[in-house]
């Protein structure tokens, strides 16, 4: 089971002054799925709110972490910086083919800066903010979830063997 932790950035959410769907969108992705949610939260676009957020779900043991919105070029959109300067190792991978997969969708998939990495056990992976984006990125990495959960947790003794 993938115990998953979302993280909404948004300073208009935070302040209740909208409807925050784009986390609602990852929980029932997460559901689909047969995960397991186990913390959800609402930050501002700020940069010590978000690394707080990350680090306490890290250190909660969450497999992965989930954020939606503040990747793109507006000033406050701080979410990748905010992630790098919590992880220990990136993982780049997930961003390159989230890009990739989504500007055959849009051109404005160049304008996320999304990154992904491992802090601790935890997979952090940033997500754009929209419910759209959300459903369309997420679709491009949920078949690599478990495994890298499964390495995560170092249950994996020879990869080679595994072709899921
Ligand atoms: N990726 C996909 N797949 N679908 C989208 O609709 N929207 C783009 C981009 N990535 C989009 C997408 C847009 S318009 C922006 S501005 C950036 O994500 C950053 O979004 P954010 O600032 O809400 O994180």
């Amino acid at each position: 089971m993938v115990r998953v932790g979302i993280i909404t950035v948004s300073d208009r959410s935070s302040r209740g002054e909208r409807e925050d769907l784009s986390g609602p969108e990852i929980r029932r992705w997460a559901e689909r799925m047969g995960h397991a949610v186990e913390a959800e939260s609402i930050v501002p676009d700020e940069m010590m709110h978000i690394q707080a957020e990350l680090i306490a779900f890290a250190s909660r043991g969450i497999d992965l972490i989930l954020t939606t919105g503040g990747t793109g070029f507006a000033p406050r959109d701080l979410t990748p910086e905010a992630t790098l300067a919590v992880i220990d190792r990136a993982a780049p991978g997930f961003a390159e083919e989230m890009r990739r997969r989504s500007l055959a969708i849009t051109p404005h998939a160049m304008l996320s800066r999304a990154v992904a990495g491992i802090r601790g056990s935890s997979l952090i992976v940033n997500l754009p903010g929209s419910p759209k984006a959300v459903r369309e990125n997420l679709e491009v990495i949920e078949q690599a979830i478990p495994h890298a959960v499964e390495l995560l947790r170092g249950r994996v003794a020879d990869c080679g063997t595994q072709n899921g």
